[in-house]
């Protein structure tokens, strides 16, 4: 398996970064047990309503803590926004510490504790704070203004699972100009690629087989905000915005959701605006589909046999490594990423200026 080191990304494992843990719906009343960025972790909302993300065992005796119980007993375990372990019910508040153990009036010994993440929860998405470096968060999650839109409908987060690829080939796609016609049936008009500290964006316009009608040309707006995190917005045929995170579960493993949004055309939506949205979710989560498939079955591309008009790989490589390496030596590699970046034989989004590379 082609492991960070493989591609020789950096000091980290694991990226630094905002990366999508669970889909809101994903807990209810009861501990989560997860495995994300090689770790063992609980999850639960507290009586509050707060989503609070430890290290899973406890600093006692080692239990899980989220262990399997009944549904009722493991619900008893949370109170206010602390959980009490399984085992010996010692406490811990959402900032990792032992606040109360049952059996004991003395001092809490300052190692009952465990690493507790910044968590923030949008979009219908849990979101953890990921920092090798334990520093606080540097850039902030994207806003989408859509989901608080009662223009704009949406499902429910396709939960695409874990596949054994690492994500340095899944960030590859930013920069991949050829894909789009053999995987997508595309019908490429422009396309470029930007890179600006934490953002890595692509733009995109053309026909398309499935995602638009005859000869219009959708325009998508797709960005990463940090390592795990794109949003794309299709203007066309039908407004939509399509989101998709992955997030690092072990060293070249990744987990995957996909969602979408669309803007219904009534005011208010009508049955109508809500089966397109439906139909609309089906044909981008099979357009999206197409790339995962091939992430899913290839073999890790340690080195890329890059042609001029291939598109700009080797920029969204540099970009990717600002993340696997300390925060002091990020902009070096923003440095030597950041630009508009076009594809030799392509031309850019009618807006840009840039030489082809
Ligand atoms: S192992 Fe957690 S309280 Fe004993
Ligand atoms: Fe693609």
């Amino acid at each position: 398996m082609a492991t960070t080191a493989s591609y020789g990304l950096g000091e980290f494992t694991f990226p630094r970064g905002w990366f999508m843990v669970a889909r809101s719906t994903d807990i209810g009343k009861v501990p989560v047990a997860l495995r994300m960025l090689g770790r063992d972790l609980v999850l639960y909302r507290g009586q509050s309503g707060r989503a609070v993300l430890l290290d899973a065992y406890c600093p006692h005796m080692r239990a899980h803590f989220a262990a399997p119980q009944s549904d009722e007993a493991a619900a008893k375990r949370i109170e206010g926004d602390a959980i009490r372990c399984p085992y010996h019910a010692w406490r811990f508040g959402p900032d990792g510490r032992c606040d109360h153990v049952p059996y004991f009036d003395g001092p809490i010994p300052h190692a009952a504790r465990v690493r507790a993440y910044p968590v923030e929860e949008r979009f219908g998405c849990i979101f953890v704070w990921h920092d090798t470096e334990e520093g606080a968060p540097d850039y902030d999650l994207p806003s989408l203004p859509e989901w608080d839109d009662p223009q704009w409908l949406r499902g429910e987060y396709d939960d695409l699972g874990a596949i054994a690829v690492h994500p340095q080939e899944i960030i590859d796609n930013l920069g991949d100009t050829q894909h789009f016609g053999p995987i997508h049936g595309q019908r490429l008009v422009y396309f470029d690629t930007t890179f600006d500290g934490v953002i890595g964006r692509q733009r995109s316009g053309g026909g398309h087989e499935t995602m638009a009608v005859g000869d219009s040309v959708m325009d998508v707006d797709a960005f990463y905000t940090g390592p795990g995190i794109l949003v794309a917005r299709y203007a066309g045929t039908t407004d939509a915005v399509q989101i998709v995170l992955h997030t690092p579960k072990e060293d070249g493993v990744t987990q995957i959701w996909h969602g979408l949004l669309t803007k219904a055309r009534n005011s208010p939506p009508t049955a109508e605006d809500v089966a397109v949205q439906q139909g609309y979710h089906d044909v981008g989560l099979a357009a999206f589909s197409q790339d995962f498939e091939i992430w899913r079955t290839k073999e890790a591309a340690i080195t890329i046999l890059r042609l001029p008009t291939d598109g700009p790989f080797h920029r969204s490589r540099t970009w990717y490594r600002q993340f696997y390496n300390p925060r002091a030596r990020a902009g070096d590699y923003q440095a030597r990423a950041d630009g508009v970046h076009a594809t030799v034989g392509v031309a850019p989004h009618p807006s840009a200026q840039v030489a082809a590379e």
